[in-house]
């Protein structure tokens, strides 16, 4: 059987600031789902969020970039976000939604899209990840670990289904062009773009030896929807496991090192990936409450969850960081953010101005008044005396250099 997997994310509100989602917000796309399930528009759904990201997870077949299944996300977005978002005074109310008019597909508008249409194996494995305070190049080391690392993934070597590898979809969001390269074979090249995270982006991953489709993560980048700075596209996506795929415990192997990634306070500083662990899942309610942002805005947090697939109905999800083995890669990743949260605002914590979603350096570099430097060498005393002048308040006839 066919079936479609989208998963649809927007942040249309925080509570408070850019902490978390409003439980109500939940709620109410939760019981919207359940009526267009009743209507047959969708198999099944699961909504969870991560900090101020709501995902919605659906199952149908009506293929990807379904008009009816966008459209249905786009609207949940915006009545959410009209009657309560708005009415509570949610922070940043809408915030993602970036356009007016839903016009047949949500791609561009603002929210964040990971769509796989597969053919249900016997048994059909999905992992789900979504992720806060970062960028969608952010899956880029792990999801490379997953598929292309036999240090990470035992079944790279020993596994004669998985031993070909993996052909990579690597996608420059900046230039709108794709690169098709395969791993072992061409893995110093992917490694080459991708450690770029915030122009190439791997987006899809199928495996060689049959061009199944094993991933998918979101893409979409809202500065360049809007045309500027508007926050980070908190990313989203799914991997499909098992038999002849990456184990589920291999996916997750990838992420119990938190590695470094932009993002955080203001979109603006580097900072561990930190896996953790669901609030609570409503299992009756088809809801899970996921971590809230709280120190600086963070860290950038990364949660999963796993489901089984039959005939489209999502059984599960089991939270899958919820394992005291990842306890220490939690550890490991509050000692990085008190370790780099004392660099405040210097480099490498804080981003490259072009990367920052704040910034006053236009307007100091405006106000203040630089010097030659042969010109001030030449004159030191002079301008040094000056400086100190001006600040008694007194004489002002000093050097003038422009
Ligand atoms: C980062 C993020 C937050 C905000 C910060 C300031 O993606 O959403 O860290 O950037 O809380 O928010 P404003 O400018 O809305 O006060
Ligand atoms: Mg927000
Ligand atoms: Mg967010």
């Amino acid at each position: 059987m066919k079936v479609t997997v989208s998963i649809i994310k927007a942040d249309i509100g925080g509570l408070p600031g850019h902490a978390w989602v409003h439980p109500k917000i939940l709620e109410f796309a939760a019981d919207r789902l359940r009526e267009e399930q009743k209507r047959g528009l969708i198999i099944d759904y699961f909504v969870y969020n991560v900090g101020d990201d709501m995902s919605l997870l659906m199952t149908h077949t009506k293929g990807e970039n379904n008009p009816d299944i966008h459209g249905l996300a786009w609207s949940i977005f915006k009545e959410a976000t009209e009657n309560i978002a708005k009415k509570v005074k949610l922070y940043g109310a809408g915030q993602d939604l970036l356009k007016d008019t839903f016009s047949g597909n949500i791609r561009g508008l603002g929210p964040q899209v990971a769509e796989m249409e597969l053919e249900e194996r016997p048994s059909e494995p999905l992992v789900v990840f979504a992720a806060d305070k970062t960028e969608p190049g952010a899956f880029n080391l792990p999801f490379y670990r997953i598929f292309a690392d036999p240090f990470n993934t035992a079944g790279l070597v020993i596994d004669p289904a998985m031993h070909q590898g993996f052909r990579f979809e690597i996608l420059d969001v900046y230039e709108g062009k794709v690169y098709l390269l395969d791993a072992p074979e061409n893995s110093y090249d992917i490694l080459g773009l991708i450690g770029t995270p915030g122009r190439y982006i791997i987006r899809r991953i199928y495996r060689k030896a049959d061009l199944i489709q094993a991933s998918v993560t979101s893409v979409e980048r809202l500065n360049l929807i809007a045309g500027r700075y508007v926050g980070k596209d908190d990313p989203v996506a799914m991997v499909r496991a098992q038999h002849g795929l990456p184990a589920v415990g291999e996916i997750l192997e990838a992420f119990a090192y938190p590695h470094l990634v932009e993002g955080w306070m203001r979109g603006s500083h580097v900072g561990p990936l930190m896996p953790t662990k669901m609030i609570s899942i409503d299992q009756e309610k088809k809801i899970a409450l996921g971590p809230k942002m709280t120190r600086f805005d963070g860290p950038p947090k990364v949660i999963s969850l796993g489901f089984q697939l039959h005939d489209g109905y999502l059984e599960g999800p089991v939270d899958l960081f919820d394992d005291p083995a990842f306890d220490y890669s939690r550890q490991l990743a509050a000692q990085i953010t008190d370790y780099i949260r004392r660099m405040g605002p210097v480099m490498p914590h804080r981003l490259p101005p072009e990367e920052m979603e704040y910034t006053t350096l236009p307007q100091i570099l405006s106000k203040l008044k630089p010097i030659p430097v042969d010109e001030y060498e030449k004159n030191r005393l002079q301008y040094i005396q000056f400086v100190t002048s001006q600040a008694s308040g007194q004489a002002t006839t000093g050097p003038s250099h422009d």
